[in-house]
């Protein structure tokens, strides 16, 4: 165990903090976030003080996306030299296998902690065996790990209830305005993301419940460019055959809407096409706030105050949460549908309130 740890530090506890998760409480921009107490920054001005550097590794997604940049100057923003840290941040460009070796030399550099946004969600075990072997704490942010609990404490979004979320939003749109044939197209996420598994299986459910044909489901990586090429190919082979589109995040969404504009294909409000996506960044949320995405489900990024306040816990010898979900609001074009009513994947029956776009909102965003 290295000399930093205290004992016991490990046998974080098991329980789930869950921060409002999927809750849209006002029609603010106020995402209801408010990121960890001052306890972290008090506690890394002293550490910096006392000349106490805490070396931390961060092995990032990539930079994919609006969402990505967020996160990543998040991060950077909480481990910052003045706060007493040293960052060893490394951007693995969606690459799996560069992703472990980040992870591997972060343990041959003998940091003190890794930060792991896994690309994927599979295929850790063994290294996080090797970060426990060398005790080192692992905590993960924003994407899950699903075949190994060998880390300290995740935080991020329930991506299931994201996809359940637009599915229900879009059901109940639909009805509103008397559109009983759904035939939907996806642009998803990188595959095998929790956030493309997630917010997939989330609207399958509702579409498979509803009886709606989904047309097609590619990989658009998250990026603009996927976005477009995706939906240029849709638009090709599905002229005329569809009035939905499902984005799985805002790059994704602007990229499409270049392509649908160039196939002389409308979208939006009572366009030819109903389009959702996913993040809610600022760029985003204007195109809501124009008319031209219809709804947007959030997915909060600024997750580096979150990660600090961890390790200032662990720093301390106290337990911390296995889990930290974000407060996520849904974001709408129209003022038609005042809430959504869904269960999520915990079981529950829930109501969350729909945010009707303003410039407050867009403009506070990400
Ligand atoms: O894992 C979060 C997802 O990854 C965001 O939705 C997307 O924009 C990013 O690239």
């Amino acid at each position: 165990m290295k000399k930093r740890i205290v004992a016991g530090m490990l046998t974080a506890l098991m329980a789930v903090s869950m921060v409002g998760c999927g809750g849209a409480s006002s029609d603010t921009a106020d995402s209801g976030n408010a990121g960890s107490d001052a306890g972290a920054d008090a506690g890394t001005e002293e550490a910096a003080a006392d000349g106490d550097v805490i070396t931390v590794g961060f092995a990032q997604v990539g930079h994919e996306s609006d969402w990505r940049t967020a996160s990543t100057k998040s991060v950077q923003d909480a481990f910052s030299a003045d706060k007493g840290y040293d960052l060893q941040f490394v951007d693995c460009d969606n690459d799996s296998a560069a992703q472990i070796e980040a992870v591997r030399q972060f343990i041959q550099d003998d940091v003190d902690y890794i930060v792991i946004d896994p690309i994927v969600s599979t295929g850790w075990d063994t290294v996080l065996t090797e970060c426990e072997d060398a005790g080192i704490p692992v905590i993960v942010i924003d994407r899950t790990i699903d075949d190994s609990d060998k880390y300290v404490s995740w935080v991020g979004s329930e991506f299931m209830n994201e996809g359940l979320a637009a599915g229900t939003w879009l059901k109940d749109y639909a009805e509103a305005k008397g559109i009983s044939d759904l035939n939907i197209l996806v642009i998803e996420g990188s595959n095998g993301s929790s956030a493309q598994i997630g917010r997939t299986d989330g609207f399958k459910k509702i579409a498979d419940a509803e009886g709606w044909t989904i047309l097609d489901s590619q990989d658009g990586n998250f990026t603009q460019d996927g976005g477009q090429q995706v939906m240029e190919s849709y638009c090709k082979s599905y002229e005329g055959q569809f009035n939905v589109v499902v984005c799985q995040n805002d790059n994704e969404a602007f990229g499409a809407m270049d392509a649908m504009t160039a196939a002389g294909v409308s979208y939006g409000v009572d366009k030819d096409v109903i389009l959702i996506s996913f993040d809610a960044c600022k760029s985003g949320l204007e195109f809501v706030q124009s008319g031209d995405i219809n709804a947007d489900f959030m997915c909060y990024p600024l997750q580096g105050e979150y990660c600090a306040d961890i390790v200032q816990k662990l720093e301390a010898g106290e337990t911390v949460e296995k889990q930290t979900f974000m407060t996520e609001p849904w974001y709408v074009a129209e003022d038609i549908l005042p809430s959504i009513t869904y269960t999520n994947n915990a079981g529950e029956e829930v109501t969350e309130e729909l945010v009707v776009v303003t410039d407050a909102a867009s403009q506070a965003s990400y």
